[in-house]
């Protein structure tokens, strides 16, 4: 996937084609009562600039999908820490919501195994969706031929978030990334011997797999990476062992109560100048936004020694089966997939629209040199946002995490990995 999605791919003036015949006066009942307008969105989008961007799509929801009424189903907690395993119980008990968020790759092949969710192809014509998104994307949601989802927009997982003023505390230079993960670590050193406690802020679970990920990214290069969740690369190396006492090196300057926190307390960490980074998705830029942080109080960077990879995850809505409301939720696809949707739900969220036809200027300043580096980055697949990895993967890679959070076995989570990356 060298080269990104989006590079190859002409814009393509496809608003004009979204039709809004899935919006149109249909009554999926016939009954007219009112629980059959509601449309339940289920996702993990319930604060700060993840409930921004949400806003934005149940905006432009209510403009175009007038007939129906958004129900926000969201479920607190950090890459779907709670809400996945809600959402496991619901589809379980055959009571799933009229749509619900999964990552594109992997993840989603989950719940399109399981028979879970519902063949969209048909929407990508009717909304013109074919067109307007670039043409790997659409190879890369195409399973044997059908389309499961609408992806939503494209963030980038390998992203430092730093705070000058506690860099200069140890005169690091904080306009641009350290050349390498030992660089890193020299800076941690530096930032210790300067009185700063916690050279970096993360938390539990996702938050640990993405710092070990990105290390990863990092020392074995873009390929070989990519080659350790689809099996071409031996997860039991020599290379991923001396990494993987790298990522020990640089968890060992992070924040003890890291366990027991999610990742927006970790930014507040960097923010109140109690830590001097945090490696998180870029999110962190429209939490920032809606937290109001001025510009000048941060910096961000890509992972130092991941500079030529974009580390990509995307956020997708489907169409369940035997879902609450569907003409109700296949206009809050047609929405998701819209340009002004879009629009709406990425210049709040910190990501870029999934979309070829998006104007840059539209976007905040963060996102304009996403969608730069999008374009000419070595696009590689996330394991904790789905991409890369299935739910059980990753479930296995989070206990993994938590018990080298205390024990800090780098041999034990090795081994614990080697069991995960095998494909189930
Ligand atoms: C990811 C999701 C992002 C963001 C993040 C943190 O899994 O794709 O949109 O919500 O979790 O919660």
């Amino acid at each position: 996937m060298r080269g990104g999605w989006s590079k190859t791919f002409a814009v393509v003036g496809a608003v004009g084609l979204l039709a809004v015949s899935a919006c149109g006066n249909s009554d999926d009942s016939g009954s007219g009562d009112s629980a059959s307008k509601d449309v339940t969105v289920f996702t993990w989008w319930a604060d700060g600039g993840e409930k921004a961007g949400l806003d934005g799509l149940v905006s432009v929801f209510g403009t175009e999908c007038k007939d129906y009424k958004f129900v926000n189903s969201a479920v607190a907690g950090g890459a779907g820490a709670n809400a996945k395993q809600v959402l496991a119980n619901d589809l379980q008990a055959k009571n799933p919501p009229s749509t619900f968020q999964a990552h594109a790759g992997a993840e989603l092949g989950d719940y399109i195994n399981a028979g879970q969710v519902d063949d969209v192809s048909s929407l990508y014509t009717e909304f013109g969706l074919d067109k307007a998104f670039p043409k790997n994307l659409l190879d890369n949601l195409t399973v044997d031929g059908k389309i499961y989802s609408v992806p939503a927009n494209v963030h980038r997982a390998n992203v430092v978030w730093a705070n000058p003023a506690v860099l200069k505390k140890a005169n690091i230079d904080a306009t641009k990334a350290p050349a390498s993960v030992d660089a890193w670590i020299a800076d941690m050193e530096k930032l210790k011997a300067a009185g700063v406690k916690t050279p970096l802020a993360t938390s539990k679970g996702f938050a640990e797999e993405m710092v070990m990920e990105a290390v990863l990214l990092a020392e074995l290069g873009p390929d070989k990476f990519t080659g350790l969740w689809n099996g071409k690369t031996d997860m039991a190396g020599a290379d991923v062992t001396a990494a993987l006492e790298k990522f020990k090196k640089i968890l060992s300057f992070s924040n003890v109560d890291r366990e027991a926190i999610d990742w927006p307390d970790a930014l507040s960490y960097v923010n109140k100048g109690q830590a001097a980074y945090t490696l998180m998705g870029d999110w962190v830029a429209a939490q920032q936004l809606a937290d109001k942080v001025p510009d000048t109080a941060y910096t961000y960077w890509p992972a130092p020694g991941t500079e030529s990879s974009f580390q990509y995850l995307a956020d997708s809505f489907t169409l369940p089966t035997n879902g609450k409301t569907p003409e109700g939720a296949k206009c809050w696809l047609k929405v998701v997939g819209s340009a002004d949707g879009q629009k709406a739900f990425n210049t709040k969220k910190g990501s870029i629209p999934a979309r070829s036809d998006a104007v840059a200027t539209d976007y905040p300043k963060y996102q304009q040199a996403a969608m730069a580096d999008w374009k000419s980055k070595t696009i590689v697949p996330s394991c904790a946002h789905g991409s890369a990895c299935t739910l059980a993967q990753n479930n296995s890679i989070q206990s993994a995490m938590g018990q080298f959070s205390s024990g800090m076995d780098v041999a034990t989570l090795q081994k614990a990995l080697v069991t995960a990356s095998k494909p189930s």
